[in-house]
């Protein structure tokens, strides 16, 4: 008994080791963590339990035989996060470059599974140099056993991707399927194909943090959801993202006691809009001015900035906020912006996060590169989203809300709520100059009728009171009022239930 146990110390002590000094070294030396410190950060502390520690890989080829590290370059088990469970799996980049082989694939697919059983969220951390090269196609199979876990778990339980060094080639697939994705800035990269090879297809010379580091994806393609400084913003940073999110789809998120009261006014509010109609102010400053304690987690804050999401807490339950952003291209909606907002408003409309909408939107952006790039299609994935979401949907309309982009936002038409605007709203099919150089064509030519014409348009639409006499808004509310008549409205539609019409699934414009 005695030896067994010094052999199971002993084994411990060899997976907790990983690679070896010289290795975790060579980690450190990169301003990376290994896969067990980054644990430690996430997990409560003490929470975390461990599974398949003496799991080995079962290779026999390239002198594989002789080298096994138990725990084959992947640390898995679950634990909590502010005591709510969690599963998790850190690859180990000492062992193996945390590359992917059979017996580490189910690993991964295990800790997946028991999620996916218990109802509780899975948090990967990767760190690895892809497929197991000496496994060659058994490798291949552990990714695709990842990829399938990835999809059944998709809208059932949340999935974060932490990408924390390499992850190339299909190996950015699996987290591409994932929730969110956060990057850590210098030390991770996702692409397809690497630097060498695109130097020899396309003769592009790029860094692999050019091409695909966390200032890329977080800004450029979308990929990427955040992008931290370091290992230990991004490890802590996930811990307060996850205490907006519920542990699965049949959960409601947790409620977090607050001392902001629902009835809080903000005077402040009542002087944002500038008068000037072309006048840019900031919509995040209206967002956190309404939500609790100003307490707002905006999700991928430097793409497509002229649409920001993100999740907040009214009477300390949580919600999903979309906002036009006049700071940047005077808040138009575009085809970067309509798929971010789409995928954000499907993600909280999966797992039970009512959706608060902002509008202040002028129109889609003109232009031929995006008609070339499809926005037909992006644009009717958010107004496909906003018309699928069954969560409670409340809008406010700060001023403006133009054409096909009004219908879009949330509006009555698309089953909002409840929809309210500000007395500043101007709710029409375009803005008055547009309309007037357009029906009034003759006059559009002299300087005086055109001024006379666009003031005549301006009383008669650009005011909230049309669309409320329709009944397409339910009220025409005070700014300062806005946090009192948003959180009732989320407080009346708590129980809201929706039946749909039985169909395997729709068809949204992907
Ligand atoms: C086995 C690997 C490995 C891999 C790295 N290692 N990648 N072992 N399979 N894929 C091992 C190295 O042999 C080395 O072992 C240790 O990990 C660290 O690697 P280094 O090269 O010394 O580290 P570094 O200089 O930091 O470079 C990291 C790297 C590089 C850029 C990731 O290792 C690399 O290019 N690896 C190969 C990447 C790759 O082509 N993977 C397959 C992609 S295709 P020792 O013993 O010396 O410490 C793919 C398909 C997925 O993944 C398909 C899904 C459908």
């Amino acid at each position: 008994m005695q030896d067994i146990i010094r052999q199971l110390e002993e084994k411990r002590a060899q997976a907790r080791e990983g690679g070896g000094e010289r290795r975790i070294a060579n980690q450190h030396a990169k301003g990376k963590l290994t896969a067990r410190e980054r644990l430690e950060l996430l997990l409560d502390e003490d929470s975390f339990e461990e599974w398949d520690m003496f799991v080995e890989h079962r290779c026999t080829d390239f002198g594989m035989e002789s080298t096994h590290v138990p725990g084959d370059g992947v640390v898995t088990g679950y634990g909590t996060i502010n005591g709510r469970l969690v599963f998790v799996f850190s690859q180990d980049f000492t062992v193996f470059g945390g590359s992917l082989s059979d017996a580490h694939a189910h690993k991964i697919a295990k800790v997946m599974d028991k999620a996916l059983q218990v109802g509780a969220p899975v948090i990967g951390l990767n760190d690895s140099g892809g497929a197991r090269i000496q496994e060659g196609v058994d490798s291949l199979a552990g990714y695709a056993e990842v990829f399938r876990r990835n999809v059944d778990g998709s809208g059932v339980i949340p999935q974060i991707s932490m990408i924390m060094g390499p992850c190339a080639g299909g190996a950015v697939y699996s987290p591409a399927m994932t929730d969110f994705i956060f990057m850590v800035k210098d030390s991770s990269y996702m692409f397809v194909t690497g630097p060498d090879v695109v130097k020899t297809v396309t003769h592009e010379t790029v860094t692999a943090e050019q091409l695909g580091g966390a200032l890329t994806h977080a800004g450029k393609s979308g990929v990427s959801d955040m992008a931290y400084d370091n290992d230990v913003e991004a490890l802590l940073m996930t811990r307060r993202f996850m205490d907006f999110l519920p542990s699965s789809n049949t959960e409601e998120p947790p409620v977090r006691p607050t001392d902001d009261r629902a009835d809080r006014e903000e005077p402040s509010l009542d002087t944002i809009v500038p008068p000037s109609p072309n006048k840019p102010y900031d919509m995040k400053e209206v967002i956190e001015k309404v939500v609790d304690e100003r307490d707002f987690f905006e999700i991928q804050p430097d793409y497509a900035k002229n649409l920001v999401i993100g999740l907040a807490r009214m009477e300390g339950r949580t919600v999903g906020v979309v906002a036009n952003q006049p700071m940047v291209l005077a808040g138009c909606l575009d085809i970067d912006s309509s798929r971010k907002a789409a995928r954000f408003v499907r993600f909280c409309d999966s797992f039970n996060i009512p959706i608060v909408t902002f509008v202040d939107v002028p129109g889609f952006l003109p232009g031929t590169t995006q008609e070339y790039g499809g926005i037909i299609e992006h644009g009717a994935k958010l107004l496909f989203a906003f018309t699928e979401a069954t969560v409670p949907k409340v809008t406010v309309i700060t001023r403006k809300a133009y054409g096909g982009a009004y219908d879009v936002m949330a509006s009555k038409h698309l089953r909002g709520d409840v929809n309210y605007a500000w007395p500043s709203a101007e709710i029409a099919v375009m803005g008055p100059q547009g309309a007037v150089e357009i029906i009034f064509r003759e006059d559009a030519k002299d300087p005086d009728k055109l001024a006379e014409r666009t003031e005549e348009y301006r009383q008669k639409f650009a005011n909230p009171f049309v669309a409320a006499s329709r009944g397409f808004l339910d009220d025409v509310i005070m700014p300062h009022g806005t946090r009192r008549r948003v959180c009732n409205a989320l407080a009346m539609l708590r129980n809201k239930k929706h039946t749909e019409t039985w169909k395997k699934h729709t068809n949204i414009p992907l």
